[in-house]
């Protein structure tokens, strides 16, 4: 792999990235920008890695021994740490004006892991924002940044560079075994909306990541996945079919749609489980006194698959505000799931949450962390039990 090294305070933990990497297994070439090279030497990571390491495009010696799109041409993936500001912008660009630029642009976005560091305003910057989320869309992956104190010491917030244990870890994720390769997959994500009539209806504050980040997993371990997602502020995953939905009803109708061949289905939307009786064709008019709304039961999507005779392996959540695992449990044997996972109500919309995953084999698995961690979690559960 490459390890493209921009020029921010934190390449120092680079360095110790690259260590980590190297003892994992992985051959590991490194590219120096300019900046990067007033930071930390050349000659550390040559050390640390024993390849030659690339600081300069025009070096008609470093051309010879391993020219900038050899290199590019060589690498399953390309990590770069730290990403700075000025290096994201000329990403978006396609600038090619050093050797860690005109490497990159050589390589597929879909193998890049960027690595962001920076001061926390920077982070926050439209400008910083724009150009990842353009990098993203490409194929990029994305580890970091971390929350925390920044290198000036009086500035916190996030902007620090992912821990090289973190980054590591996502690294061999991307390079490791991909354990569900062209394993068909439907997961479910975000709130249903329920309407009253055309301008108000009944809903939740699931934010979707938890379901997004199931998503990203399963497609970086080969999965073919299909989202189905219900109104949320994410930007979509690349690499997945992703389907937009607005209620329940939509919701059951599109998994339906969708099923097909699909072996797991993990139903972490927050589904709606009543919806207004009657939905007026125009805006309700403001009345005098107490009102009276008639709900119905929406279709409960998970119960009718496993309900099923053959049915694909299934994953239910339960977002519950007390009784947690008791209640989890009783939804599990209630809807024939294979496993449920089981979270706090409280975690909606957060990075992080904790969750206990139920099997109905009896495991029990208790677990905290971000949510692409618990996903990836998730995902190791449903392999052991998938049926080769
Ligand atoms: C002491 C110091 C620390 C810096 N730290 C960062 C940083 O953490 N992140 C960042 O994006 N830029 C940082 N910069 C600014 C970059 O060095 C500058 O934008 C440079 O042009 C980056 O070049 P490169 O992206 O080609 O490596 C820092 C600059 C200095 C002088």
């Amino acid at each position: 792999m490459l390890l493209c090294v921009g020029g921010g305070i934190a390449a120092y933990k680079a360095c110790e990235t690259a260590r980590l990497l190297v003892k994992a297994g992985a051959q590991v070439r490194a590219a120096l920008t300019p900046a990067a090279q007033k930071f930390v030497s050349p000659l550390t990571f040559q050390a640390l890695t024993g390849e030659h390491v690339a600081t300069d495009l025009f070096s008609a010696e470093q051309e010879l021994a391993a020219g900038h799109i050899a290199l590019s041409d060589w690498a399953e993936l390309a990590l770069v740490a730290p990403a700075t500001a000025n290096l994201l912008a000329r990403l978006r660009l396609g600038q090619a004006d050093d050797v860690a630029a005109a490497t990159l642009l050589a390589i597929e976005p879909r193998k890049w892991l960027l690595a962001p560091a920076m001061n926390e305003k920077m982070w926050a910057s439209a400008a910083v924002q724009e150009n990842l989320r353009i990098l993203r869309e490409r194929g990029a992956r994305v580890v970091g940044p971390a929350v925390g104190e920044m290198a000036e010491r009086t500035h916190v917030g996030p902007g620090r560079l992912a821990e090289p244990e973190v980054i590591a870890a996502a690294v061999e994720v991307l390079l490791g075994p991909h354990d569900f390769e062209g394993v068909p997959v439907l997961v479910t994500a975000g709130p249903t909306r329920e309407a009253f009539d055309p301008v108000r209806f009944l809903s939740n504050p699931s934010s979707g990541r938890m379901g997004f980040a199931l998503a990203e997993a399963a497609r970086d371990r080969g999965a073919q996945v299909t989202l189905i997602s219900g109104p949320t502020e994410l930007p979509p995953v690349s690499g997945v079919k992703q389907v937009g939905v607005v209620s329940a009803e939509e919701l059951a109708k599109a998994v339906d749609e969708h099923l097909d061949g699909v072996r797991v289905v993990v139903m972490a939307a927050a589904v709606a489980d009543q919806r207004p009786a009657d939905r007026a064709p125009q805006k309700i008019k403001k009345k005098e006194g107490e009102e009276v709304v008639r709900l119905v039961r929406t279709p409960d999507i998970l119960a009718g698959l496993g309900a099923r005779p053959q049915h694909p392996l299934l994953v239910g959540f339960a977002a519950e505000t007390e009784n947690l695992e008791e209640n989890a449990r009783e939804k599990l044997a209630k809807k024939n799931l294979d496993l449920i996972v089981a979270n706090d109500a409280g975690a909606f919309g957060q990075e992080q949450s904790r969750v206990v995953i139920l099997g109905k084999d009896g495991a029990r698995a208790e677990l905290s962390g971000s949510k692409l961690a618990l996903a990836h979690a998730v995902w190791n559960m449903v392999r052991e039990r998938l049926p080769r």
